[in-house]
């Protein structure tokens, strides 16, 4: 049976009494368009992974353990039971990228492409295709990628938005409970927070996680332009934010900057990262406001026509203040404050 509400199981049992269902005679073969230079293959496109094959588990060292205390559980995006890993140990690109993963009770396997771990419930499908509301597909265009860091994100200044420095710092003040936690910085985009979460050695492991294939391959091309990220506990993942690859309960932080406007249905997410979060886990996220003060009376009468427009146009969806707070409060989040800046909201709730 899933594990749905499980405990944070302790990391050096991760491969847990399903250990024995490991990898039998599992080859893995990734696709690479780019490859990544952390890889000294041949001048192949195709390069042949074959995973471990052996069925038992060997014990782990005592160094290992004590290494596999730092790295985090990723679960299966079905059943949320934690993913048996084959390969290298570590949290960091490369050795990420060198392993396998495999759901123990879905049996379904999970395995990089390009430079990030595909974690969608739709990894590997081959005729199965879906799309998401045009909030959520503009985002995977490798052109509205590659233009993103380069002059897209600097347009928010203009609606309040600080600027990242400002607004890094202003998140990493509300995560000042989770200091030396995992923070997953959902919808990441390009990484710009990921990065500056990863490089302030505040966290045990970041990682950046968005639904776009693009954003992320355009993080791994601002990561490895630093050499010191490569080695660092940041991992690339792509997955759903209303689907996240985490067990119940098993995240200390969770980031989501200039997202909560994209995402397709906004309470799932908010749902979906309360239920990640563990007791005293701090969500953080900033977003346009719909309106930076108080809704006066006749434009909350008008709040139900505004959002069907949103909807049947499929642009960005805007909250009110009074929304988010009552967003994060109906998911189980406590303790929730914000600040403003004209349209710009960062705001942080708590899982109690
Ligand atoms: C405006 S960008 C924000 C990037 C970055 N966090 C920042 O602060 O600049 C919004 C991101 O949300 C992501 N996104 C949209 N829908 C999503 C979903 N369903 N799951 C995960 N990420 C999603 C998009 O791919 C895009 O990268």
């Amino acid at each position: 049976m899933a594990a749905a509400s499980s405990p944070v199981l302790c990391p050096s049992s991760r491969f847990g009494p399903s250990s024995s269902r490991g990898f039998h005679g599992h080859t893995l073969t990734l696709r690479l368009p780019h490859r990544p230079s952390f890889l000294s293959t041949g001048s192949s496109r195709w390069l042949r992974v074959s995973a471990s094959v052996s069925v038992s588990v060997e014990p782990e060292t005592k160094a290992q353990q004590d290494d596999s205390r730092d790295i985090p559980l990723l679960s299966c995006p079905i059943c949320y039971e934690p993913l048996i890993r084959k390969g290298p140990s570590g949290f960091n690109l490369p050795s990420i990228y060198r392993s396998g993963f495999k759901c123990p009770i879905c049996n379904k396997s999970f395995s990089s492409k390009d430079v990030y771990l595909d974690l969608t419930v739709t990894s590997g499908t081959t005729e199965y295709s879906e799309f998401k509301p045009a909030r959520t597909e503009l985002f995977r265009s490798p052109l509205v990628s590659f233009l993103y860091e380069r002059g897209w994100r600097q347009n928010f200044n203009r609606s309040g938005f600080p600027g990242p420095d400002e607004e890094f710092n202003m998140a990493q003040e509300y995560f000042k409970p989770v200091k030396g936690g995992l923070l997953v910085d959902v919808s990441c985009g390009s990484g710009l927070f990921s990065r500056k979460f990863a490089k302030s050695g505040s966290y045990s492991a970041v990682v950046a996680l968005d639904f776009s294939e693009n954003m992320l391959r355009q993080c791994y091309e601002f990561i490895k332009q630093d050499d010191t990220l490569l080695t660092t506990n940041l991992a690339l993942v792509r997955a759903d934010v209303s689907r996240l690859p985490f067990a119940s309960g098993s995240v200390d932080a969770v980031h989501a900057g200039a997202a909560l406007h994209c995402w397709p249905s906004p309470s799932n997410a908010v749902a979906e990262i309360s239920r990640a979060l563990r007791s005293g886990g701090v969500f953080v996220g900033t977003t346009f406001l719909s309106s930076p003060v108080n809704t006066p009376l006749p434009f909350t009468a008008l709040r139900p026509l505004r959002q069907f427009f949103m909807q049947e146009t499929n642009s960005y969806t805007y909250f009110t203040e009074k929304e988010i707070e009552d967003l994060c409060k109906s998911c189980g989040l406590v303790n929730y404050s914000s600040t403003v800046r004209r349209a710009f909201i960062i705001f942080s709730a708590q899982k109690p």
